[in-house]
Protein backbone atom coordinates (compact mmCIF):
# COMPACT_ATOMS: atom_id res chain seq x y z
CA UNK A 1 0.00 0.00 0.00
CA UNK A 2 0.90 3.52 -0.86
CA UNK A 3 1.54 5.42 2.44
CA UNK A 4 3.19 7.93 0.58
CA UNK A 5 1.15 10.97 -0.58
CA UNK A 6 -0.36 14.67 -0.58
CA UNK A 7 -3.59 16.13 0.76
CA UNK A 8 -5.45 19.45 1.00
CA UNK A 9 -4.57 20.97 4.59
CA UNK A 10 -7.40 20.25 6.87
CA UNK A 11 -7.79 21.71 10.22
CA UNK A 12 -6.20 18.81 12.44
CA UNK A 13 -3.37 19.62 10.85
CA UNK A 14 -2.05 22.67 12.69
CA UNK A 15 0.14 21.29 15.37
CA UNK A 16 2.01 19.20 13.07
CA UNK A 17 2.51 22.54 10.39
CA UNK A 18 3.46 24.97 13.04
CA UNK A 19 6.14 22.12 14.05
CA UNK A 20 7.40 21.92 10.74
CA UNK A 21 7.50 25.39 10.06
CA UNK A 22 9.29 26.31 13.66
CA UNK A 23 11.80 24.26 12.16
CA UNK A 24 13.25 25.52 9.12
CA UNK A 25 11.39 29.26 9.35
CA UNK A 26 14.30 30.97 11.42
CA UNK A 27 16.73 33.72 11.34
CA UNK A 28 20.43 32.87 12.96
CA UNK A 29 19.25 29.82 14.60
CA UNK A 30 16.33 31.75 16.30
CA UNK A 31 12.66 31.16 15.02
CA UNK A 32 10.82 34.29 13.60
CA UNK A 33 7.47 33.36 15.46
CA UNK A 34 5.50 36.76 13.77
CA UNK A 35 6.24 34.79 9.79
CA UNK A 36 5.09 31.52 11.20
CA UNK A 37 2.15 33.04 12.87
CA UNK A 38 1.20 34.69 9.48
CA UNK A 39 1.66 31.69 7.55
CA UNK A 40 -0.58 29.80 10.43
CA UNK A 41 -3.15 32.42 9.60
CA UNK A 42 -2.54 32.03 6.02
CA UNK A 43 -3.25 28.04 6.35
CA UNK A 44 -6.35 28.33 8.51
CA UNK A 45 -7.84 30.86 6.25
CA UNK A 46 -7.37 28.57 3.35
CA UNK A 47 -8.81 25.86 5.33
CA UNK A 48 -12.26 28.12 5.86
CA UNK A 49 -11.64 28.63 1.86
CA UNK A 50 -11.18 32.71 2.64
CA UNK A 51 -8.02 33.22 1.14
CA UNK A 52 -6.67 33.03 -1.87
CA UNK A 53 -3.66 30.74 -1.39
CA UNK A 54 -4.38 26.84 -1.45
CA UNK A 55 -2.35 24.42 0.68
CA UNK A 56 -1.05 20.98 0.52
CA UNK A 57 -0.02 18.54 3.40
CA UNK A 58 2.36 15.46 2.72
CA UNK A 59 1.84 12.30 4.60
CA UNK A 60 3.74 9.43 5.60
CA UNK A 61 1.19 7.14 6.55
CA UNK A 62 -1.00 9.36 8.55
CA UNK A 63 1.61 11.68 9.91
CA UNK A 64 1.85 14.99 8.19
CA UNK A 65 5.57 15.76 7.04
CA UNK A 66 5.47 18.68 4.59
CA UNK A 67 3.58 21.53 3.69
CA UNK A 68 3.19 23.30 0.32
CA UNK A 69 1.16 26.51 -0.62
CA UNK A 70 0.55 28.30 -3.83
CA UNK A 71 -1.31 31.92 -4.58
CA UNK A 72 -1.77 33.89 -7.70
CA UNK A 73 1.63 35.55 -8.82
CA UNK A 74 2.82 38.66 -6.84
CA UNK A 75 2.81 42.02 -8.69
CA UNK A 76 7.06 42.03 -8.02
CA UNK A 77 6.56 39.03 -9.60
CA UNK A 78 4.88 39.44 -12.63
CA UNK A 79 7.51 40.46 -14.97
CA UNK A 80 9.09 37.36 -15.06
CA UNK A 81 6.27 34.90 -16.04
CA UNK A 82 5.59 33.98 -19.56
CA UNK A 83 2.09 33.66 -19.51
CA UNK A 84 -1.17 35.26 -17.57
CA UNK A 85 -1.89 32.05 -16.18
CA UNK A 86 1.11 31.51 -13.34
CA UNK A 87 1.03 30.97 -10.06
CA UNK A 88 3.66 31.33 -7.30
CA UNK A 89 4.59 28.29 -5.12
CA UNK A 90 5.16 29.26 -1.07
CA UNK A 91 5.73 28.11 2.23
CA UNK A 92 7.38 24.72 0.80
CA UNK A 93 8.50 22.95 3.83
CA UNK A 94 9.39 18.99 4.47
CA UNK A 95 10.13 17.96 7.73
CA UNK A 96 13.83 17.64 8.70
CA UNK A 97 13.31 14.05 9.71
CA UNK A 98 12.11 12.75 6.43
CA UNK A 99 13.82 15.16 3.79
CA UNK A 100 14.64 13.03 0.74
CA UNK A 101 12.86 10.62 0.99
CA UNK A 102 10.58 12.01 -2.28
CA UNK A 103 8.04 14.33 -0.06
CA UNK A 104 8.97 17.46 -1.72
CA UNK A 105 8.64 16.32 -5.06
CA UNK A 106 4.78 14.45 -4.35
CA UNK A 107 3.95 17.94 -2.90
CA UNK A 108 5.24 19.97 -5.72
CA UNK A 109 3.75 17.14 -8.02
CA UNK A 110 0.33 17.86 -5.89
CA UNK A 111 0.30 21.46 -6.72
CA UNK A 112 0.97 20.98 -10.50
CA UNK A 113 -1.83 18.51 -11.07
CA UNK A 114 -4.01 20.78 -9.34
CA UNK A 115 -3.50 23.94 -11.18
CA UNK A 116 -3.09 22.72 -14.57
CA UNK A 117 -6.13 21.37 -13.80
CA UNK A 118 -7.56 24.69 -13.11
CA UNK A 119 -5.92 26.06 -16.43
CA UNK A 120 -2.54 27.34 -15.29
CA UNK A 121 0.55 26.52 -16.98
CA UNK A 122 3.40 27.96 -15.42
CA UNK A 123 4.41 27.96 -11.66
CA UNK A 124 7.22 30.77 -10.26
CA UNK A 125 9.18 30.11 -6.89
CA UNK A 126 11.02 33.01 -5.11
CA UNK A 127 13.69 31.75 -3.06
CA UNK A 128 16.37 33.73 -0.74
CA UNK A 129 19.24 33.30 0.87
CA UNK A 130 17.74 31.81 4.28
CA UNK A 131 17.10 29.18 1.97
CA UNK A 132 19.65 28.21 -0.03
CA UNK A 133 20.50 24.82 1.00
CA UNK A 134 16.97 23.79 -1.05
CA UNK A 135 17.64 25.77 -4.02
CA UNK A 136 19.26 22.37 -5.84
CA UNK A 137 16.02 20.97 -5.91
CA UNK A 138 14.38 23.64 -8.26
CA UNK A 139 17.68 23.91 -9.94
CA UNK A 140 16.63 20.01 -10.61
CA UNK A 141 12.46 21.36 -10.90
CA UNK A 142 12.83 23.62 -13.19
CA UNK A 143 14.89 26.26 -14.71
CA UNK A 144 16.78 29.44 -13.29
CA UNK A 145 15.53 32.93 -14.70
CA UNK A 146 16.42 35.65 -12.63
CA UNK A 147 18.01 37.36 -9.41
CA UNK A 148 16.38 40.35 -7.69
CA UNK A 149 19.37 41.78 -6.11
CA UNK A 150 18.48 42.80 -2.34
CA UNK A 151 15.05 41.39 -2.57
CA UNK A 152 15.06 40.72 1.23
CA UNK A 153 17.57 43.02 2.05
CA UNK A 154 21.01 44.65 1.56
CA UNK A 155 22.91 41.63 0.11
CA UNK A 156 20.12 38.93 0.10
CA UNK A 157 19.29 38.09 -3.36
CA UNK A 158 15.88 36.24 -4.12
CA UNK A 159 16.23 33.79 -7.13
CA UNK A 160 13.29 33.09 -9.46
CA UNK A 161 13.16 29.20 -11.08
CA UNK A 162 9.94 28.36 -13.45
CA UNK A 163 9.06 24.98 -13.07
CA UNK A 164 7.63 22.38 -15.69
CA UNK A 165 4.20 22.17 -15.80
CA UNK A 166 3.50 19.30 -18.25
CA UNK A 167 -0.20 17.92 -19.09
C1 LIG B 1 13.17 21.77 -0.66
C2 LIG B 1 12.50 20.62 0.05
C3 LIG B 1 11.02 20.94 0.26
C4 LIG B 1 12.63 19.36 -0.84
O1 LIG B 1 11.94 18.29 -0.22
P1 LIG B 1 12.49 16.79 -0.19
O2 LIG B 1 11.37 15.94 0.29
O3 LIG B 1 13.75 16.71 0.61
O4 LIG B 1 12.81 16.53 -1.73
P2 LIG B 1 12.71 15.14 -2.53
O5 LIG B 1 13.09 13.99 -1.64
O6 LIG B 1 11.41 15.04 -3.22
O7 LIG B 1 13.88 15.35 -3.60
C5 LIG B 1 13.78 14.84 -4.91
C6 LIG B 1 15.05 15.11 -5.66
O8 LIG B 1 15.30 16.52 -5.72
C7 LIG B 1 16.71 16.73 -5.59
N1 LIG B 1 16.96 17.46 -4.34
C8 LIG B 1 16.20 17.48 -3.22
N2 LIG B 1 16.72 18.30 -2.30
C9 LIG B 1 17.86 18.78 -2.84
C10 LIG B 1 18.85 19.68 -2.38
N3 LIG B 1 18.78 20.26 -1.18
N4 LIG B 1 19.89 19.95 -3.19
C11 LIG B 1 19.99 19.37 -4.42
N5 LIG B 1 19.05 18.52 -4.92
C12 LIG B 1 18.02 18.23 -4.13
C13 LIG B 1 17.38 15.37 -5.59
O9 LIG B 1 17.62 15.01 -6.95
C14 LIG B 1 16.29 14.51 -5.02
O10 LIG B 1 16.39 13.16 -5.38
P3 LIG B 1 17.39 12.19 -4.55
O11 LIG B 1 17.12 12.39 -3.10
O12 LIG B 1 17.00 10.84 -5.04
O13 LIG B 1 18.78 12.61 -4.92
C15 LIG B 1 13.19 20.29 1.40
O14 LIG B 1 14.57 20.15 1.15
C16 LIG B 1 13.00 21.31 2.49
O15 LIG B 1 11.99 21.32 3.18
N6 LIG B 1 14.01 22.17 2.70
C17 LIG B 1 14.05 23.06 3.84
C18 LIG B 1 13.05 24.18 3.72
C19 LIG B 1 13.23 24.97 2.47
O16 LIG B 1 14.34 25.42 2.17
N7 LIG B 1 12.13 25.17 1.73
C20 LIG B 1 12.14 25.96 0.53
C21 LIG B 1 11.80 27.36 0.84
S1 LIG B 1 11.89 28.38 -0.62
Amino acid sequence: MNTQYARQVGAGDARSVIYILHHWVRSDGTPLYCEIRTIADHIDASILGIDDRIYFVAMAGERVVGIIGYRPLPDYLCNYAETDSAVEVVNFFVHKDHLRCGHGSVLLNKVRDFVYKRGFREILVCSGPRYKDSHGFYDAQGQQIATIPNHFGHGHDARIWRLRLDP
